[in-house]
């Protein structure tokens, strides 16, 4: 899309991007996913990439083309993306984590497909938790004196349940997750794959700092506003 806005207020910033979502194979045919289109990760690059930043984005099983001045690194799994996180963090500003990641991942994958026979019951999948990045990387910036990245986003899709609205849920992700930002959205009614996108960004402290709905661009300019925020507090 057209930039919304002239300013290049992140000219120079190196910003890494995490989008799609990841799939965990079981066999050599069938993998557990997710849902996420990749859509907002993509938004959120080409209204980066028009406000002046350096882009690298992690694109998790994503087909769409790459956003024209963006540095585009291609992975698989929870792992996979862990791993390329990992490298790329330490050599940015801006960590934004808009990749849906799995949170289990099969024990063993099967070298060999999984088959059904007369006498056998359906398999149970043994599954494992994986590593959360956006944890890791929050607790590494704090190992590491806190420096950088300078800013770290993440994000998260929420219902509400019986005991607590989304809002409520989402601002005690917020707080347990201590990204300086967490970009919440309300997936009750269904969103993914959608071209539009309404969202809540608080802070690490669980605080409501701005909401944006509308176009995916749209929301992704004003996380790219909040985030230029938390770099301006950082003296950026
Ligand atoms: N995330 C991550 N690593 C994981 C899982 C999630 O870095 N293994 C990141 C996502 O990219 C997102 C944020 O954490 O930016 C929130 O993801 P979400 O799934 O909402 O949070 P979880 O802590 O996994 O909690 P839940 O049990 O609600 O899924
Ligand atoms: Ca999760």
């Amino acid at each position: 899309g057209a930039p919304r806005t002239a300013a290049q207020d992140l000219a120079g910033a190196r910003i890494v991007i995490t989008a799609g979502g990841t799939r965990e194979e079981i066999d050599p045919v069938r993998y557990l996913a997710n849902h996420s289109s990749g859509k907002q990760g993509w938004a959120l690059a080409h209204a980066a990439l028009a406000r002046g930043a350096e882009v690298a984005l992690i694109a998790a099983n994503v087909q769409a083309q790459t956003p024209p001045g963006a540095r585009r690194i291609d992975v698989v799994s929870a792992a996979d993306l862990a791993a390329a996180v990992a490298e790329a963090r330490r050599s940015c500003d801006v960590l934004i984590m808009a990749a849906a990641v799995a949170d289990f991942t099969p024990v063993e994958r099967s070298g060999a497909k999984i088959k059904k026979t007369e006498d056998s019951d359906a398999p149970v999948i043994a599954l494992r938790r994986t590593e959360d990045i956006l944890h890791a990387s929050v607790e590494e910036r704090a190992e590491g004196g806190g420096q950088s990245p300078a800013a770290i986003v993440g994000f998260a899709a929420e219902t509400g349940d019986s005991s607590a609205s989304s809002l409520e849920l989402a601002q005690r992700k917020a707080r347990r997750k201590g990204a300086d930002l967490l970009v919440f959205n309300d997936v009750t009614a269904g969103v993914f794959g959608s071209e539009s996108n309404a969202v809540q960004i608080l802070d690490a402290q669980g605080e409501l700092r701005a909401e944006a709905a509308g176009e995916k661009i749209t929301v992704a300019h004003a996380v790219l506003d909040e985030t230029r925020g938390v770099l301006a507090q950082k003296g950026w």
